[in-house]
This record gives C-alpha cells, sequence and structure tokens, in this order.
C-alpha cells in the first residue's frame, strides 16, 4: 500500500503533476481504463493532458464516477455534458467508449448493476482520478457510505446540494438524487489521483488523511487502497497536522 501526499502551489502545478501520472501509464501502454472525476478540481488535469497532444487516447475507455438522477439530456451540469465537454472533446476520446451512470434510467436499480457490469467488463479503472466534497465524499458517497458499497442510487446531503447549485441556476435546480459508483467500486481502481484545493476542503482533507478510516468520512477510505497521490494546495493541506510529503515546486 502507498499513500503519496503532496502540497503544491496552485491549480496549475496540480494540474500537471496530476496529469503527469496519467500520461506516465498511457505512455506505458498501461491506460486502458481512465476513471474521471467531475467537479472543479481535476479541471487543470485534463487541461494538462490535452495540451501534450498525447497519442494513444481514442483506444481509452472512460467512466464517470456519477451522475445526477433525472436531468434531462445535454443539460450542461449533467456530468455526462461535463465529461463530454471537460474530458472526451479535448483529449481526442472515442465517443463510443466513454461511460457515465444512466440518471434518466427508468429502472434505475438496473442501470446501477448494468454500471457496475460495464466497469468489470472494461477490465477495471486503471487511474481513478478524485475530487473530495466539504463533506468527505468521493463521488456522491455521502457520511454514512459503507466501504462495501457498490454503484447506487443516493440521496445528497444538504452541504453538497449548497456547494453544487453554482453548477445550476439556483440550489432549488440542484436534484437531490444521484447515481454513485460506491466506495467499494472506486477502490478497485490500480491507482488513485485525490486533488483538492482551498480552505472550504481543508476539514474534509484533514479527516480523509488524519481521522479515523470510517464511513463517516468516505474519503478516509482511500487508506486502505492500494496506490493513493494525494494533491493538494496550501490551503486545503492547512488543516493537516503530520508533514506530508512536501513537494511544492516539484515535477
Ligand atoms: C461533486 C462530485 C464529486 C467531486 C466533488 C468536488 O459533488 N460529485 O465527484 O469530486 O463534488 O467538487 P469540486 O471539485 O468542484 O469541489
Amino acid at each position: 500500500m502507498r499513500l503519496q501526499v503532496e502540497v503544491l502551489a496552485d491549480a496549475r502545478e496540480i494540474g500537471r503533476r496530476g496529469a503527469d501520472v496519467v500520461a506516465g501509464e498511457l505512455l506505458a501502454g498501461r491506460l486502458r481504463v481512465l476513471g474521471v472525476a467531475t467537479g472543479s478540481s481535476p479541471l487543470q488535469v485534463y487541461e494538462s493532458l490535452a495540451a501534450r497532444d498525447l497519442p494513444g487516447w481514442d483506444g481509452v475507455e472512460v467512466f464517470a464516477l456519477d451522475e445526477y438522477v433525472g436531468l434531462p439530456a445535454g443539460d450542461r451540469a449533467s456530468y455526462a455534458d461535463v465529461v463530454d465537454r471537460e474530458v472526451r472533446a479535448p483529449l481526442g476520446v472515442d465517443p463510443a467508449r466513454v461511460h457515465v451512470p444512466d440518471g434518466r434510467a427508468d429502472d434505475l436499480d438496473a442501470a446501477c448493476d448494468a454500471y457496475e457490469q460495464a466497469l468489470v467488463a472494461a477490465g477495471g479503472v486503471d487511474v481513478q482520478v478524485l475530487g473530495i466534497g466539504a463533506t468527505g465524499h468521493i463521488g456522491f458517497n455521502e457520511p454514512g457510505s459503507p466501504f462495501s458499497s457498490r454503484t447506487r442510487v443516493v440521496e445528497l446531503t444538504p452541504r453538497t446540494v449548497a456547494d453544487n447549485a453554482r453548477f445550476f441556476a439556483s440550489a432549488d435546480d440542484v436534484p437531490r438524487r444521484a447515481i454513485t459508483q460506491g466506495i467499494a467500486t472506486i477502490a478497485r481502481a490500480r491507482r488513485h489521483v485525490l486533488i483538492a484545493r482551498g480552505e472550504g476542503k481543508a476539514e474534509a482533507v484533514r479527516a480523509a488523511l488524519e481521522g479515523e478510516v470510517a464511513p463517516d468520512c468516505p474519503a478516509s477510505a482511500l487508506r486502505t487502497f492500494e496506490d493513493v497521490l494525494v494533491l493538494l494546495d496550501p490551503a486545503a493541506a492547512s488543516l493537516l497536522t503530520r508533514s506530508p510529503a512536501r513537494a511544492v515546486g516539484a515535477g
């Protein structure tokens, strides 16, 4: 097991470092499946990857972590749209190889099972990019999510609804339910890169890295994963009491 924490100067440095990991796997021929998070934190990773003009993206499968329930097709806030806009188009991934849970399915439970099966059929995620919510969520696994959880329908906490309101016209427009890969689903990825920036994430980062390893902080499950790189800016790292491996300016 390997968990490495690096504190970098800003979003650009974090993006570059995260992209180094993904690009390294791609160029070594080990990136068959990329797991992507939405939200603002990983955007610079995708931007940095796109700027490198790497070959081979057309053969990579992309799996999203989660999706809102009930948003209409083409809604800009839907994660299907975000992944299309921020990942598929800039990298040149084959649209047929992009997978996002179906939040519009009549039978949502069946859609969750189908997503688990698709992940297994693709051979599992090689590198999973993650953000973290202020509640400590990864994907949309809110506090209390069992570490054994699989892809399923979940209720969002009021805090998550409020935090994500910035992507919608108003908080009333934020769906209250989502489909998310479970913690056990996310755990199966071979490598994880978690990104957190800003003061608003500092407490969640502290709980994840230094609190109890328990479902109260879903991101604490990272400490049970095989190979994890945590990339923080100084504000997100500000409540850590154990000195993380400082790498400011590196990479
Ligand atoms: C969202 C997503 C997560 C994301 C997190 C952080 O609700 N479901 O996958 O990692 O919240 O978002 P941001 O990076 O915008 O802070």
